[in-house]
């Protein structure tokens, strides 16, 4: 069995005030039914691992794919690890497009997070145009076979398909469209993996999830919960989201 989870990503959202938010988060679920992950920006890891207690789990945003080094601005999975980290999302679409990053740049990523013990949330997805010219499952087979590196395991990888159209715009596709691409990772990831491993890597849904569209979301097949930017950063918008995964 999967467990479930509820992933949030802050983005570059968020000074010491937003803590607050995340207290009342874990406020909200002192035991909860599903794992809950929220990605601050790194300078409020360190903070919102402290802030967030046992019952919810910090993860950055990205990470280098190096252990140390002369790397100017740049941070390590070991570093993200230290500061209180279990995860870090990787391939993010927006890190993708603002810094370039490619598929092997993604791969030797994940392969850092795996080796400083981090969770590898890797981020596929399709554009609009892609989606328009019906590309969409070859444009994620080459992301997943790009980006996953060997190495993963059951634990170690979690895959978010967050089809660039639908990231931050309301815009959310058909329930079939979402448990189509779904169905083809996970049968992707069998293939690749074995059975074993195919199966119990999670697979989270990403781009404009809210409170209103979640339930019917989660009710879709292979998907194991979400990954959510703007409606993570009220606790009041997370905290039903993360219900809606709790009962589905
Ligand atoms: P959104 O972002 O929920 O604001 O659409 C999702 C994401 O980019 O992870």
């Amino acid at each position: 069995m999967r467990r479930k989870l509820a992933a949030g990503n802050w983005k570059m959202n968020g000074t010491g005030a937003a803590l607050a938010e995340l207290e009342a988060l874990a406020a909200a679920h002192p035991a909860p039914g599903v794992d809950i992950l929220i990605c601050p920006p790194a300078t409020l890891l360190h903070r919102a691992a402290e802030v967030a207690g046992d019952a919810i789990a910090v993860g950055g945003q990205d990470c280098h794919a190096n252990a140390s080094g002369a790397h100017t601005g740049d941070l390590s999975a070991g570093m993200l690890r230290d500061a209180g980290a279990t995860a870090v999302i990787l391939g993010h679409s927006e890190r993708r497009e603002d810094h370039d990053e490619r598929n092997d740049d993604v791969r030797a990523k994940a392969r850092a997070a795996m080796e400083a013990g981090l969770i590898a949330v890797i981020c596929v997805g399709e554009s609009l145009e892609q989606r328009e010219a019906a590309n969409t499952l070859d444009i994620i087979a080459g992301q997943m076979s790009g980006s996953i590196p060997d190495q993963c395991t059951g634990e170690n990888l979690v895959v978010a398909y967050e089809p660039i159209w639908a990231i931050g715009t309301g815009k959310v596709p058909t329930l079939e469209q979402i448990g189509e691409v779904h169905d083809f990772i996970r049968a992707r990831l069998e293939r690749r993996f074995g059975e074993g491993v195919g199966r119990s890597v999670r697979l989270l849904y990403g781009g404009s999830v809210k409170p209103g569209n979640a339930a019917d979301i989660f009710g879709v097949p292979n998907v194991d919960g979400a990954l959510v930017g703007g409606a993570s950063l009220k606790a009041d918008d997370f905290s039903p989201i993360i219900a809606a995964l709790e009962s589905a």
